[in-house]
């Protein structure tokens, strides 16, 4: 195949590359999942928050609705809200709309951290508008590495804010990891405040995660769009079916593209080879129940202080406090 195929409009991506082939070079074949959210997995996963089938993004709408108050009182006034893995503003408003008795701003300050800095431009200029007296700190970088908090906020009251059960795409030990640093981040007096997607029997997970309109499918899939244009690669997508598998032993929904042909792809020049029915494993979703949830936030330094659920117990929302 010519080299000058990509030459035009492609922009090679080393990370991605280099992410890509430890992924495909390994069996069972991987891709990690945060790269997904590139422009177009972004505005596909956007979707996929506003499907019949996807239940978690309304249901933890309505409960951090319900919640803000509660949220409110147990928060000090002047408070800083430190959210993780902040794509949009959306849920954070909800928190950062709350007043004390005296009608004053229970947060004074909002730092939203996350890897995409389009994104957090756009929420930063957004959030002047619309809530002009919180000062808006963006952080670009992944919430799994060690992040330092602004040192004008230092000595501040902090509410950690984890929503959207992102938690579940961590592995347990990364997820135990990510809950010692937010600790060792938000510091001593701190809360945290965690959306979950509690264990279900899997026919009613498993259509979020494989929907009637196959938006999901066409996020999945996205991911080979992205290696052929950020990591040189070849791939024809539709060679390839989405899969989502719930696994009951460990917990977790899981995605797979699975080769619909014996075929090879070509990726930064090397060959990677694959049987029909074998599978390019790209995400785990894991569900928890409420007490799994304080034993993980038990071993990473948080007690648990308040919990609610929704009705039908689809989806808890955790307050942990530092210990
Ligand atoms: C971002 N994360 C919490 C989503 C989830 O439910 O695990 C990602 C997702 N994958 C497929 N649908 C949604």
């Amino acid at each position: 195949m010519p080299n000058d195929q990509f030459s035009i409009g492609t922009v090679l991506d080393p990370t991605v590359t280099r992410l890509a082939l430890a992924g495909l070079r390994a069996t069972p074949k991987t891709l990690p999942p945060q790269l997904f959210y590139d422009e177009e997995g972004c505005r596909l996963f956007y979707r996929i928050t506003g499907l019949p089938e996807y239940y978690l993004t309304r249901t933890e709408w309505s409960l951090l609705s319900g919640i803000a108050l509660r949220i409110a009182t147990a928060v000090p006034t002047g408070a800083v809200l430190v959210e993780y893995g902040a794509s949009h503003e959306a849920k954070a408003a909800r928190l950062l709309a709350a007043r004390d008795r005296s009608g004053a701003r229970v947060f004074a300050s909002y730092v939203a951290i996350d890897v995409a800095a389009p994104a957090l431009q756009a929420m930063r200029t957004r959030l002047a508008i619309t809530s002009p007296d919180v000062a808006v700190h963006i952080i670009v970088g992944d919430f799994e590495q060690p992040v330092t908090l602004p040192e004008s906020l230092a000595g501040r009251p902090r509410l950690g804010f984890f929503p959207g059960s992102t938690i579940g795409n961590l592995d347990p030990a990364a997820a135990q990891r990510f809950l010692e640093l937010a600790r060792d981040e938000l510091g001593a007096g701190s809360q945290l405040l965690l959306g979950v997607d509690l264990r279900k029997p899997a026919a009613a997970v498993v259509p979020a995660y494989d929907d009637a309109a196959g938006v999901t499918a066409a996020f999945n899939r996205n991911l080979l769009v992205r290696l052929n244009r950020e990591a040189g690669a070849d791939f024809e997508p539709f060679n390839f079916a989405h899969r989502a598998v719930w696994n009951d032993v460990e917990g977790r929904i899981e995605m797979h593209l699975v080769s619909r042909c014996d075929q090879v792809v070509r990726i930064a020049g090397e060959s990677i080879a694959f049987v029909e029915g074998e599978t390019i494993h790209t995400e785990n979703s894991y569900k928890f129940t409420p007490d799994a949830i304080r034993a993980l936030a038990e071993s990473a330094g948080w007690t648990l202080r308040d919990r609610w659920f929704d009705e039908a117990r689809r989806y808890g929302m955790f307050l942990l406090a530092a210990c």
